[in-house]
């Protein structure tokens, strides 16, 4: 049995005020009992307070640097995030690849530092919107999945991935419950050609627009672990329903 798991996205929002208070207000509904994992990833700046604020919440970052440590001004490392007390971290979100323009390779690299720094790497892919209306979604999810499978250092049973169709981030747009878990399956399969007792165990989480409202049909497919929430991880009335929707 995979544990479900939702994971909220701050991006670049939010106040050392807001975190404290947003965090508070999530942390104070939901309980240790319940069945999924909460998480959240905040911006860097405000991952030592978040970490200090001790909730049942995990913290995570938004993006971690490929290198270890030295001549890269601006950059933040695995360690340092370990450091700091951050568990998760996410790894190639959409935003990143398009907007920063990072590629698979550098991607890979993100993805060791964070494990052999004891961070589990959420790993992001999905199709924009010309690959999907082009029919070319499985191709652009094989092509990312891959690359990340083909290099054996990976440790797949310390890692998660999310699929969001890029068209459907911030857009109000989703993919049907069943367009989604088709994806879910495509990649557990594609996992379970590496290993299909790590395929079996591997969470995919789905992102994209998930809201209280969508979010149940969404977590009942059986391929589809949980979420990737950004707009509604900032409210925390939507975020809890979110989560107990998991
Ligand atoms: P959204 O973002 O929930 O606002 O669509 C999801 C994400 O970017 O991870």
């Amino acid at each position: 049995m995979r544990q479900p798991l939702v994971v909220g996205n701050w991006k670049m929002n939010g106040s050392l005020k807001q975190t404290s208070e947003l965090l508070g207000s999530i942390d104070d509904n939901i309980s240790d009992k319940m069945a999924c994992e909460v998480g959240v990833c905040v911006p860097f700046v405000y991952l030592a307070a978040a970490v200090q604020a001790k909730t049942k919440l995990a913290i995570g970052a938004q993006t971690v640097s490929e290198y270890e440590a030295g001549a890269y001004t601006g950059e933040v490392s695995a360690m340092m995030l370990a450091d700091v007390g951050c568990q998760w971290v996410l790894v190639g979100h959409s935003e990143r690849r398009v907007l920063f323009g990072e590629q698979d390779q550098p991607l890979l690299a993100k993805t060791l530092a964070a494990q052999q720094a004891g961070l589990v790497p959420i790993y992001c892919v999905g199709e924009s919107e010309v690959q999907y209306k082009a029919g070319d979604t499985f191709k652009v999810i094989k092509q990312q999945v891959n690359s990340l499978l083909a290099d054996s250092a990976v440790d797949l049973s310390r890692l998660v991935l999310a699929y969001e169709p890029v068209w459907a981030i911030g857009t109000g747009l989703t993919a049907t419950p069943d367009e989604a878990q088709k994806v879910h399956a495509f990649i557990r399969q594609l996992v379970a050609a590496s290993s299909v007792s790590l395929a079996a165990k591997l969470r995919i989480l789905y992102g994209g627009s998930v809201k209280a409202d969508n979010a149940a049909l969404l977590f009942a497919q059986k391929d589809i672990d949980g979420g990737l929430i950004g707009g509604a991880s900032l409210d925390a009335e939507a975020f809890i329903s979110i989560c107990q929707r998991a």
